[in-house]
């Protein structure tokens, strides 16, 4: 594979399904300098709008997937996972080795991507809804003739919209019942706190805003301090105070075995799916 490097700082990279997830990654990427948006393209599928949404930001919007795969040396498929097999397919004489194939499709694995596209350079990428705003938590897995290059330019890719972290595929299921469903895990968190708030008394709106700001607040704690959570967590609690109070009920009302419980019951639920 080593024989078709892509070059790194002058590639172009095309999206097959100008979604939304296409277009946070594309703003992503835009927005961090990675590449100008000249060096990027899409196609619209029935939906004229999403040709404004792309061209709002400078990306080219050509007239077919055809186009797209011809002028790009790393493609995105982000179709929904039942077009994926018949969009992949209808352009496998154009998916030669030369050009780096990624599909972000939750639930659709790599021996079937490969197959269908008729090439091995394939990374699969399971990125989650924060993408929108720069703080996606995303996994991917390389398939068969992907290379160690080609896999450091698909995680600076994705780096632009987040994190991302490498993992075997068969941990995908497990991934996307943590980071892919766990956004609106912590939404339900959110809401609730908010009506605690207002349950003792504070304005909708500041309670709101406090919850929001507080979540988000204990995650960049967790991911900047390096502490463990639990250490994080001791760190606030003083004896018989206010704190220890509020996690005496949560721990009543198996706070962490719900959390548990969600996570492994939408593993499960992929793993149906896929
Ligand atoms: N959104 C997320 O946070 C998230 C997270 C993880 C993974 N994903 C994955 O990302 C993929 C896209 O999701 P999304 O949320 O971006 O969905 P979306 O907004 O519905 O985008 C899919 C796009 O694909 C277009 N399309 C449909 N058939 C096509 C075809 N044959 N050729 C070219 N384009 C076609 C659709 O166009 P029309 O509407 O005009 O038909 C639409 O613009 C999915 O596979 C999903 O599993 C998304």
């Amino acid at each position: 594979m080593d024989a078709f490097p892509i070059p790194a700082d002058t590639y172009k990279l095309g999206f097959i399904g100008a979604g939304k997830m296409a277009e946070s990654i594309a703003r992503g990427v835009v927005r961090s300098g990675i590449l100008p948006a000249s060096r990027i393209t899409t196609a619209t599928h029935s939906n004229p709008l999403r040709r404004e949404a792309f061209e709002s930001f400078g990306v080219r919007v050509l007239s077919k997937n055809d186009d797209v795969v011809e002028e790009s040396d790393v493609i995105v498929f982000s179709v929904k996972p039942q077009v994926v097999k018949d969009a992949v397919s209808k352009l496998k004489p154009l998916l030669s080795k030369k050009k780096l194939l990624v599909s972000v499709a939750a639930g659709i694995k790599l021996k079937d991507l490969e197959e269908w596209a008729g090439s091995s350079r394939f990374i699969r990428v399971m990125p989650n809804t924060p993408a929108a705003v720069g703080e996606a938590a995303s996994v991917m897995s390389l398939g068969g003739t992907a290379t160690e290059e080609d896999g450091n330019l698909i995680a600076k890719l994705f780096g632009s919209v987040g994190k991302i972290w490498r993992a075997d595929e068969k941990f995908f299921d497990a991934v996307t019942g943590l980071s892919g469903s766990g956004p609106a895990y912590i939404y339900l968190a959110i809401e609730a706190l908010a009506d605690g708030g207002v349950a003792a008394g504070l304005p909708r709106e500041l309670a709101l805003g406090l919850a929001s700001q507080t979540v988000l607040g204990a995650a960049s704690m967790a991911t900047k301090t390096g502490k463990h959570p639990g250490q994080l967590k001791d760190d606030v609690t003083s004896p018989g105070g206010t704190t220890i109070a509020g996690i005496h009920e949560l721990e009543k009302g198996g706070f962490r075995g719900l959390l548990m419980n969600a996570v492994v019951a939408a593993a499960k639920r992929g793993r149906e799916l896929s």
